[in-house]
Order: C-alpha cells, then structure tokens, then sequence
C-alpha cells in the first residue's frame, strides 16, 4: 500500500523552474519542478510534461526548450507560470533567446538551452530527455525550492491511493 503520497512526496529534493517552449512564431512557458540532469556528456536534462498542458503540444512539434531557473524571492512567477489558460501568458515578461530560439526568462537565475533528444513514457505524464546545447547565468540567487511553493500545484488532489 501507498500511504499518504503526496506527503511523502514532499520529501523529494526538487528545484523550481520555468519551461519555455517554441514552435514556428507560437511560445509559451510554464513552471515545472520534475526537472533534472541525466547525463554529463553530453549534458542532458529530463523534463517530465504532462501531456494535456498546452505546452506540451509546442514542446513536441518545436523540439526545443529552456530551462529557467527560478530564485528564492521568485515565488510569484512560479504562480504565474504554473497557470493554464491565460490569454498573453509571456507578456509582462523580458525574454530573449539563444540557440535553439527557445524563449529564456531574462530575470531567471540560469537557464539550459535544450533540444529534445527522445520521450519515454512516465504513466501520465511524458519525459523529455533533452540535450543542452547552450547555457547562461544571468542573475546570483539561491534556487526556489519545491518545498517552498506548497500546494502551489494543487498535486495535493492528484495521488490515488491514498489511504
Ligand atoms: C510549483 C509547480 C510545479 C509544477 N511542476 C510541473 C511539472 O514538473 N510538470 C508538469 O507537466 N507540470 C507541472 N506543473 C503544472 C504546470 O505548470 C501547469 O499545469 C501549467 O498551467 C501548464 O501550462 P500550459 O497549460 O500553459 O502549458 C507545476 C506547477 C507548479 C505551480
């Protein structure tokens, strides 16, 4: 039996960062905290995107993203980010690009510059396994935490099997 895995889960050291994606003119972004590094060279980083985000349909047909890393005090922009639905969703934002052109947050601590590399299939959610064709540090901080954001998610309501 699984007792009380959203409690437990909290335990899981993760960082909190926000996914920019393109395809062609379109772009979006969104907050993600399943992020890490699988390899060090080449350097590559998992993703993991539920697959109903709308993100996730430019991630797929764009093949790029980046990698944004959100600082302490930054607790508001994972709010944002962490919304669906929202009409101009980037504006009010600085962004700039690299690379893939992917868009990267201007305010964010570092960002990765990725290309997706393969998807493997995670129940409901995809993993992108990306690889990191360029990088930047862009501010000093230290990271925002998982930890610290709560139920910003709202994962509370999203285990089964919880009893
Ligand atoms: C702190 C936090 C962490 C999140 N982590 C992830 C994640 O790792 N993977 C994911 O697919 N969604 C994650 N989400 C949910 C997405 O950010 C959210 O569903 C967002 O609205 C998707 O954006 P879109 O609909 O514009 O694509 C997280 C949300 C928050 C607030």
């Amino acid at each position: 039996m699984i007792e009380n895995p959203s409690a437990l889960c909290r335990y899981l050291s993760h960082g909190v960062y926000v996914i920019g994606v393109a395809a062609g003119e379109r772009r979006n972004a969104f907050t993600a905290a399943w992020v890490m590094q699988v390899s060090f060279n080449p350097l590559m980083l998992a993703i993991s995107i539920n697959p109903a985000h709308y993100s996730y349909q430019l991630l797929h047909r764009g093949a790029v993203c980046t990698v944004n890393v959100l600082g302490q005090h930054q607790y508001g922009i994972a709010e944002h980010f962490g919304r669906s639905g929202l009409t101009d969703k980037m504006s009010g934002f600085n962004w700039r690009t690299d690379r893939t052109g992917a868009p990267i947050l201007s305010e964010s601590l570092a960002y990765f510059d990725c290309q997706v590399a393969h998807y493997t299939d995670a129940g409901d959610h995809k993993i992108a396994v990306c690889k990191v064709v360029a990088t930047g540090r862009l501010h000093e901080g230290m990271p925002l935490l998982y930890s610290q954001t709560g139920n910003m998610d709202g994962s509370d309501k999203l285990y089964r099997g919880d009893t």
